[in-house]
């Protein structure tokens, strides 16, 4: 109710700018002891009684944070306390990078979504690793997302990708390979069979540790591109994320039509659910679902669509803090 009253107060500040007050503010609460606790106690109960495992990892919960809200893994000690049942950090990219230019945020209120092209602004694998290292182990699983710096060779990226992954391995508790971001040039092309299946062979060369390898996918690809990728995925992955944000512009208001870069939220709901079902049909992997959940029923639907996880972004910034625990407490 709160969060319901000072929202067009909130919404009426560039949303990155937001976006990087609340983590500041969390990331100062973060070392203080009980600061997670008590967070769990403000949003209330929720969660219990949905434990399970997946790819040989058990989550407390099925539902976790997206990729590119906590780029940096600054928030690890805190967000569980928001009722996720794990988290995903990153992109993190091998070098430190700013991203693109600002402004490369913003929210379509009417219609539930976000467009961002951020661009990877990471700190670096080396950074984000001794931060991990200095950090208790989080509360609940850690995902690490691997992205490539803008302006790398497609031929290069096999080794880089297995480099930031070397550099992080140990921190993580599973790994999902980006090559599914629409806003670095080139990226996407990397989802085809050959360099897909480089990719991840190099990663899996370098897995010493056997974490489970998983990666993202494009709502955007083609039923060819995404047989090859789904054939690829069988042979070398533990799992399957679905989906990255789209390009696609249907049911954007004529002023956000040519703001260039990807669409979460709302509007993706449908494509990330019948893509899901596609890939469910196309393997016998596990699935973590995302894109448009903001509430117990969307992830009902994704699981019946038959993914084991699912994850939110967009759902967090238009519902706030209780959303997590709603949705928990729903699938309760
Ligand atoms: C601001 C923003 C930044 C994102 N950054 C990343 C990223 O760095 N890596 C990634 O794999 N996905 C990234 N995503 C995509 C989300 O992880 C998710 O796949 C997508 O937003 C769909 O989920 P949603 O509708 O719940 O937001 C980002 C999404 C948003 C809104």
């Amino acid at each position: 109710m709160l969060y319901d009253a000072i929202k067009p107060l909130l919404f009426t500040f560039d949303a990155e700018r937001v976006h990087e007050e609340t983590s500041g503010l969390m990331a100062i609460a973060a070392p203080i002891p009980g600061a997670e606790k008590i967070l769990s106690l403000i949003t209330g109960s929720g969660g219990a009684g949905l434990s399970k495992t997946v790819f040989g990892v058990n989550f407390p919960n099925p539902v976790g944070l997206a990729a590119g809200f906590d780029k940096d893994g600054k928030l690890i000690n805190i967000l569980p306390g928001l009722g996720f049942g794990f988290l995903e950090i990153g992109s993190v990219t091998l070098e430190p990078q700013p991203g693109n230019p600002k402004p490369r945020l913003f929210r379509l209120v009417e219609q539930g979504a976000v467009i961002n092209r951020l661009g990877f602004n990471s700190e670096g694998a080396r950074s984000v690793a001794l931060r991990l290292s200095m950090s208790p182990r989080p509360s609940v699983p850690l995902g690490i997302n691997l992205g490539l710096n803008k302006g790398t060779d497609a031929k290069d990226a096999p080794k880089r990708y297995a480099q930031t992954f070397k550099l992080l391995a140990k921190h993580g508790d599973y790994f999902v390979i980006n090559v599914s971001s629409p806003n670095t040039p080139g990226l996407r092309d990397l989802q085809k069979s050959k360099d897909l299946s480089d990719i991840l062979n190099e990663v899996q060369d370098a897995n010493s540790l056997k974490k489970p390898v998983l990666v993202k996918l494009s709502p955007d690809l083609s039923d060819e591109d995404l047989s090859a990728c789904m054939e690829t995925a069988n042979k070398v992955s533990q799992g399957v994320v679905v989906s990255n944000t789209t390009l696609s512009r249907d049911a954007v208001p004529d002023q956000y039509k040519s703001e260039a870069g990807g669409l979460s939220g709302r509007p993706l709901k449908a494509r990330a659910t019948e893509l899901l079902r596609k890939v469910r049909s196309m393997t016998k992997l596990p699935l973590i679902g995302v894109g448009g959940i903001a509430t117990p029923e969307d992830a009902k639907e994704r699981l019946a669509a038959g993914a084991d996880l699912v994850q939110l972004y967009s759902g967090l910034v238009y519902g706030g803090p209780s959303t997590i625990k709603k949705i928990t407490r729903g699938l309760n």
